[in-house]
């Protein structure tokens, strides 16, 4: 099966991308993961990405695309994935079809986690993250067992750069001008699904499941 997670910064992409890789046993594919991975390594692709993402822009498609079909090539994605933050942009998603194409297959769902901007500055100000395992808590709503650590590996938990109120502003900008009009490119295909992401997190995942199956 492979998935398409759409949605604002924020809406819960990965959060829910966790558990469908989980329930559904493929792999959880987050571009944003990626760069900061490579961010925290200091590699020269991270430098790179971290200029754009501070500033709540989007990484340049070549860059991106590079990356992710690099990503879906590998072995444990043969039997599907979940993109989570990919694509952001209708060109990335015409590079994207045309590399499932090209193995005779097909994206099953894109998945739209639908959260109104006013809920999103809220949430973000309180997440925090593990850059080890990508591991997303927040303080309110999914409070880590020890405070500032990781449950699932021990790690710090930091605040991501990007997550500053005016970046946060930036980002939605950012989504609405360059990422919404996927939602009627996937509309256009018959594979859009609509999730009401305001919701708790669990219901947002058993309404998920519901469209899954
Ligand atoms: P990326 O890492 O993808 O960030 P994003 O899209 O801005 O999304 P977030 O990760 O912030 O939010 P999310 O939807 O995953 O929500 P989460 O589950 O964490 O990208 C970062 C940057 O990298 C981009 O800005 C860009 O620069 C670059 N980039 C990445 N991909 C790219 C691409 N394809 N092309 C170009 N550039 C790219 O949840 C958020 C918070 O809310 C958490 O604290 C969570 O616990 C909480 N929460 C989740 N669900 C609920 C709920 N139902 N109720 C209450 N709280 C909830
Ligand atoms: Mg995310
Ligand atoms: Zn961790």
């Amino acid at each position: 099966m492979k998935i398409i997670m759409l949605g604002a910064p924020g809406a819960g992409k990965g959060t829910q991308a966790k558990q469908i890789a989980a329930k559904y046993n493929i792999p959880h594919v987050s571009t944003g993961d990626i760069f900061r991975a490579n961010i925290k390594e200091g590699t020269a692709l991270g430098m790179e990405a971290k200029s754009y993402m501070d500033k709540g822009q989007l990484v340049p498609d070549e860059l991106t695309v590079k990356i992710l079909l690099d990503r879906v090539a590998k072995d444990d994605c043969k039997n599907g994935y979940v993109l989570d933050g990919f694509p952001r942009t209708i060109p990335q998603a015409e590079v994207l079809d045309e590399a499932v194409t090209k193995l005779s297959e097909k994206i099953d769902y894109a998945i739209n986690v639908d959260v109104p901007d006013e809920n999103i500055i809220r949430r973000m100000s309180g997440r925090r993250a593990c850059v080890k395992c990508g591991a997303t808590y927040h303080i309110v709503n999914v409070p880590p067992k020890k405070e500032g650590i990781c449950d699932a590996c021990g790690e710090a938990l930091i605040v991501r750069d990007d997550d500053k109120e005016e970046t946060v502003k930036a980002r939605l900008a950012t989504y609405h001008e360059q990422t919404q009009p996927l939602i009627d490119y996937y509309s256009a295909k018959g594979i859009l699904k609509e999730v009401d992401g305001t919701k708790d997190m669990n219901d947002v995942f058993a309404d998920i499941v519901a469209i899954l199956g």
